[in-house]
């Protein structure tokens, strides 16, 4: 029987081209087993009338607030109550910045303040829109509010360009429908991950640090939620929306990393160490802001422990994954930091290129474990850590 069944599902479709796809989605819910009720915005409606909805679900399709006739066959406060799910395929940027508000200035947004379900995004928009800081800021204050984002993918826009910003497929919107309503593969698992840079202090303003902004960690420490895992994650300082339903503890630098990520290693099944930490730290801090008054400086540094071997190296070792950021012979180095850390699994990235790695909003990521790997080509770094996460729960059921 498939997690759908006798699901209720609103389906919330906003003004973009990927309205067609949503006609898909709609069909594919069903099959599934699910009841759909569809709310479609006036801007929707330029795109694909109601009609098509209406023959396809086989009911009357919700478009205005303030209709006397649409709100006696289901007024909008009983249609939010309706729902087990309210799925909004596509969330256009302009949806997402209402929602986001709180505006309540059409019947899809007004439903969404007034449901008590969960709201999963389905983004389609150009990339130039997706990656605009505004949007993020948007997205991230809506996910800190407990919605959930599938998505977006990435590759050839209808506009013409190429890059994030593309709807999710609805075979794959469906199945992520069908595993929110399924026991997640790590429900009762929990997972300690580190994310983000740390910072060495030099004097007290100036610090070693990297570019790791947290964006890989923070994505999957959300896919690994969204299995069901309960996550506590140990982050370096970074500009990201603490996510929901996530334990997170902020550290600074490699030693109250360490020591953190050791205090809680007994009580975790799977570790995972995304964070780029600095290998070395000063010898000293200076107790004061260090002086230009000399052509040379020199800083003596000293090797901070590598907390990931020493979580691999532990009496009974969680199941551990680690990350290699490697600018040339990715698998050969990464392998050799598998076998060298005794790790369950090494995802590698390559960095120091244009695209993926540090900072970036998409990665490319290469997966070794003992007997088998996965390449896991350039796309979000959310879908992708989707599928990392996916691949993750599989060999850790494997192993136990
Ligand atoms: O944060 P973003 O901007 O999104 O960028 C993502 C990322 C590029 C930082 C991420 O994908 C990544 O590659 N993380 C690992 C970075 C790194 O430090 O790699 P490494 O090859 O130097 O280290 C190998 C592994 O040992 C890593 O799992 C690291 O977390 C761990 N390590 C390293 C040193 C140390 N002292 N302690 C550790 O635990």
């Amino acid at each position: 029987m498939s997690g759908l069944s006798n699901k209720k599902i609103l389906l919330g479709v906003t003004g973009g081209i990927a309205c067609y796809k949503s006609a898909v989605l709609l069909r594919a819910l069903q099959t599934a087993g699910a009841e759909v009720r569809v709310v479609m915005t006036p801007a929707a409606r330029a795109f694909v009338t109601p009609l098509t909805f209406q023959a396809l679900s086989g009911h009357a399709v919700y478009t205005e607030l303030l209709d006397p006739a649409q709100e006696a066959a289901m007024d909008h406060i009983s249609l939010a109550r309706w729902a087990d799910l309210v799925l909004i395929a596509p969330a256009t940027a302009d949806f997402i910045a209402r929602a986001a508000t709180g505006q309540a200035d059409d019947l899809l947004s007004t439903l969404c303040l007034a449901t008590e379900v969960q709201i999963a995004l389905a983004p389609a928009m150009n990339r130039q829109m997706w990656l605009n800081p505004v949007t993020q800021e948007n997205l991230q204050r809506l996910m800190i509010r407990g919605y959930l984002c599938w998505g977006p993918d990435d590759g050839a826009q209808a506009c013409g360009e190429t890059g994030p910003g593309r709807m999710l497929e609805p075979e794959v919107l469906c199945q992520m429908a069908e595993s929110h309503f399924s026991p997640g593969i790590l429900e009762g698992v929990r997972v300690l991950m580190t994310a983000g840079a740390t910072r060495e202090a030099i004097d007290p303003v100036r610090f070693v640090g990297n570019r790791s902004s947290g964006k890989m960690g923070y994505a999957l420490a959300q896919s690994m939620r969204d299995l069901g895992a309960e996550v506590t994650l140990v982050s370096g300082p970074t500009s990201l929306a603490i996510p929901s339903n996530i334990t997170t503890i902020h550290v600074e630098t490699a030693l109250e990393m360490y020591s953190s990520v050791m205090e809680h290693v007994e009580d975790c099944d799977i570790f995972i160490a995304v964070a780029a930490v600095a290998d070395y730290r000063p010898i000293q801090i200076a107790t004061d802001k260090i002086k230009k008054n000399k052509e040379k400086q020199t800083l003596e540094l000293v090797r901070n422990p590598d907390i990931l071997a020493e979580v691999a190296a532990t009496e009974s070792p969680p199941f551990t994954v680690g990350f290699a950021a490697e600018t040339e012979k990715v698998e050969q180095h990464a392998d050799e930091k598998r076998r060298r850390k005794q790790l369950d699994i090494i995802a590698a990235n390559k960095v120091g290129t244009d695209e993926g790695g540090f900072e970036s909003d998409r990665n490319a990521l290469l997966l070794l474990w003992q007997d088998g790997r996965e390449e896991l080509p350039m796309m979000t770094k959310s879908v992708l850590a989707h599928r990392l996460a996916e691949r993750i729960a599989a060999q850790y059921r494997a192993r136990i």
